[in-house]
């Protein structure tokens, strides 16, 4: 049993036992546990990491972070999830220049998916705008700055306070979400005596898991004609565009090219009827990670060729915009953690990581691939489970390739950038320390303290003093 007064550091004592059997290293794992997610990262996928994610290498056997190794950004004690700007500005200018080969196009990067101000500061200033969904998210994207004009407002049942807001912002472009919504715009609209920019938000695509009529997003599209011509026909509103948000880690061009073809042709065809042109087409964001569409062969150009050719047929003239959160911030963080045990369960190891589920939502059975943080010849690889402590079946990686000794040096886990501070909780277990990699250094902006206050204004509790 663990010693309660011994610190949480990883220690060699943790280690994997010895597997039962042999360990495929095939990506295609037999008897995998995962039943959804991406295939398991392969031994030399580990290895070359560089190759998947630039900022991550190896070097004398240590994992290092934009060239840092890891041991002088993280002393192993509390889990670390570490954000890093520059990759996320990358993969903005990846996307941007994408896009721009074809279209004149805006990328307002979703700011739902993470709130940081170091890692959004770092998008402003590189040129994207900012797609906002509340009141608070527009006061976030005031604060860092962006500019109304590169600001992108959606939402549904928004509060008149925040209507109001938006309007007092001409150059905010405003998607409306249903009759209700367009219909309290007008009233509002006529009363601060403004004429908004808008766009209708549609559902493009056949219903899906996500956004099928069980989903309160969207407008079906056989009802959005009906949408556009009503605002079109308002002397309050500048009907602008047509919006959809559809598509849910998608990582296949085609699928995408058929979200693309749909928007298209309800532009060009509300158009020709005799409607008002419209001249801004929003595809929204709901893009795959940059890593895991590299790795799957589809690189962001391939979105945009598709895109080319599903919107060849509609006159020149339009704007594009797209609004990626995932594809902006997924893969620009990892969380440093320690293995506080292991579990050995119907033959598979568990490794029973210091950071939990309440920072890293089990959104797949292989969200957060795990990577040694030490790398040394003669290691014997082993097939395993990544867990965390907390009362709730979670996992967060399963059928992982790891060295043995792994557990006792931690590991980085990649992909946790994308809504996993933003939807943080004070529930189960400590919540990560939260940095941001600034020249070369880890700037740490939440912290054991950071948690206590936390605990302190949203339960009235206070701990300072307890351990
Ligand atoms: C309207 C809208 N745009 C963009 C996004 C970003 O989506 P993703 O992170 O999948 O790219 C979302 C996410 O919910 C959204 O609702």
């Amino acid at each position: 049993m663990t010693d309660i007064l011994e610190p949480s550091q990883p220690t060699e004592a943790v280690r994997l036992l010895p597997a039962s059997g042999a360990m495929p290293e095939d990506p295609a794992v037999s008897q995998a546990l995962a039943r959804t997610g991406p295939s398991a990262l392969s031994r030399p996928e580990v290895e070359n990491i560089d190759r998947l994610l630039p900022y991550l290498s190896y070097a004398d056997g240590q994992l290092l972070i934009g060239g840092i190794p890891t041991a002088d950004l993280w002393d192993g004690g509390r889990p670390m999830l570490l954000y890093v700007p520059e990759r996320a500005v990358d993969n903005y200018r990846s996307i941007h220049a994408a896009f721009a080969r074809y279209f004149d196009v805006s990328v307002c990067c979703a700011i739902k998916t993470c709130y940081l101000p170091g890692m959004l500061s770092a998008l402003r200033a590189a040129g994207a705008g900012a797609e906002i969904a509340s009141d608070l998210e527009w006061r976030i994207a005031r604060r860092v700055g962006f500019p109304p004009e590169r600001t992108v407002a959606n939402g549904v049942g928004r509060s008149a306070q925040h209507l109001e807001r938006l309007l007092g912002e001409e150059a905010t472009l405003i998607g409306i979400d249903g009759e209700e919504d367009l219909e309290r715009s007008e009233w509002h609209a006529r009363r601060l005596g403004v004429k908004p920019k808008i766009m209708i938000r549609v559902n493009p695509l056949p219903p899906d898991a996500f956004f099928s009529e069980r989903s309160k997003l969207g407008t079906e599209w056989d009802a959005a004609y009906g949408l556009l011509e009503r605002a079109a026909s308002s002397p309050h509103l500048d009907l602008r565009g047509l919006h959809a948000h559809q598509l849910v880690r998608c990582s296949n061009p085609e699928q995408f090219a058929r979200l693309a073809g749909q928007m298209g042709e309800l532009a060009s065809s509300f158009a020709t009827a005799g409607g008002t042109r419209l001249d801004i087409i929003d595809l929204g964001g709901g893009l795959e990670s940059r890593f895991l569409l590299e790795r799957d062969g589809y690189p962001i150009e391939a979105f945009a060729a598709a895109a080319r050719d599903a919107l060849a047929g509609v006159p020149d003239g339009f704007h594009l915009l797209l609004e990626p959160g995932r594809f902006i911030f997924s893969d620009a963080a990892v969380v440093l953690t320690g293995v506080r045990g292991t579990r050995r369960k119907a033959d598979a190891d568990w490794l029973i990581a210091d950071v939990g589920c309440n920072v890293l939502p089990p959104t797949s059975d292989r969200a957060y691939p795990p990577l040694p943080l030490h790398l040394a010849a003669g290691q014997n690889w082993q097939r395993c489970h990544v867990a965390d402590s907390t009362p709730q079946p979670s996992r967060l990686y399963l059928d992982a390739l790891l060295p043995d000794d792994a557990p006792g040096h931690g590991l980085a886990l990649i992909g946790c950038g994308a809504y996993t501070a933003v939807r943080a909780s004070l529930w189960g277990t400590d919540l990560p320390d939260i940095a941001v990699l600034r020249d070369g250094r880890a700037e740490v902006v939440f912290d054991r303290s950071g948690q206590d206050a936390a605990m302190r204004h949203l339960y009235g509790l206070d701990l300072e003093g307890i351990g």
